[in-house]
């Protein structure tokens, strides 16, 4: 498969780095970048051996600034709505994939950047790296599902805050806010976060799966029935060769070999 906009490279062990790949406007989100973002996952969802996927921006500035102003400016209101609908389909796409997603977050995280990274399982960030909401200066309110993700990860009042005043945040002050998992220097980002998702593939597959489904179809059950389907999942697990193993690992003093 050949694109344009990104790069998809296996990496190691079943991980996969998407690079967005427009360096030269920031790595902005226009259409046809969002169009081969979809694709991409249509193949990783496809290929039973893809274990993690990483994403990250092209370049040493920019992890992703935003949609793509340039080409905004000119849609309609129902082509906005469509431009708006696809991307939060592409992003949901995401939170719904059947392996561990991480935001390698190089730089600007703007608007549909911040959005992406949101929708990502986990955000590693580099020392350099800016998050924020700034569609309020555009004159539009964000589009890619900002005002309703920010609100579940950092809350009501600084949600507000930074979407009335398009704030931008420095990496520190977006861990603070719980945005941020960890910071890194901008020049071992790459590393550090191909350390943490070797660790993670090297875990049960299954149970990632069920620990994904758990939290994210969770947060938005009543707690009662969240709790519920944690306790289904529990049982589903017991049918699994890695729970096998697992429980056989702990008692026999060695580590796991999960398949
Ligand atoms: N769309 C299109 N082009 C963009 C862009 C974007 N979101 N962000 C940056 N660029 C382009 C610039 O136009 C510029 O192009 P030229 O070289 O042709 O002039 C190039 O990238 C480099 O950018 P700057 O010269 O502006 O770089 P800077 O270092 O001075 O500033 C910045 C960096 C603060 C990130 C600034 O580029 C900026 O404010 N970008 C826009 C951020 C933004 O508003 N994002 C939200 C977009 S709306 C959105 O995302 C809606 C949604 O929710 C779906």
């Amino acid at each position: 498969m050949r694109y344009q906009h990104i790069l998809l490279e296996p990496i190691e062990a079943g991980v996969v780095r998407l690079t967005i790949n427009r360096p030269k406007v920031l790595n902005a989100l226009n259409r046809a970048t969002l169009e081969e973002i979809d694709q991409a996952l249509d193949l990783l969802e496809a290929n039973k051996n893809t274990r993690l996927l990483l994403i990250t921006g092209a370049g040493d500035k920019a992890f992703v600034a935003g949609a793509d102003i340039e080409e905004m400016r000119q849609l309609n209101s129902l082509e906005a709505k469509a431009f708006s609908a696809f991307g939060l389909g592409v992003l949901r796409r995401l939170e719904n994939a059947t392996f561990p997603v991480i935001a390698l977050v190089n730089g600007f995280a703007l608007g549909g950047g911040c959005e992406l990274a949101m929708s990502c399982d986990l955000i590693l960030a580099s020392d350099n790296s800016k998050f924020g909401q700034p569609e309020i200066n555009l004159g539009i309110p964000p589009g890619f599902g900002g005002s309703q993700r920010l609100t579940r990860l950092v809350g009501r009042p600084m949600t507000l805050e930074l979407l009335y005043t398009g704030r931008i945040l420095g990496a520190e002050e977006a861990q603070r806010f719980g945005l941020v998992n960890h910071i890194f220097p901008q020049e071992s980002l790459m590393t550090k976060g191909m350390e943490m998702a070797l660790d993670i593939v090297s875990k049960s597959r299954t149970s990632l799966q069920l620990i994904k489904q758990l939290v994210q179809r969770g947060q938005d059950l009543p707690l009662d029935n969240a709790c519920i389907m944690e306790s289904d999942q529990f049982g589903l697990s017991f049918s699994s060769p890695d729970q096998t193993e697992g429980m056989a690992a702990f008692l026999e003093k060695r580590a796991p070999n999960f398949n």
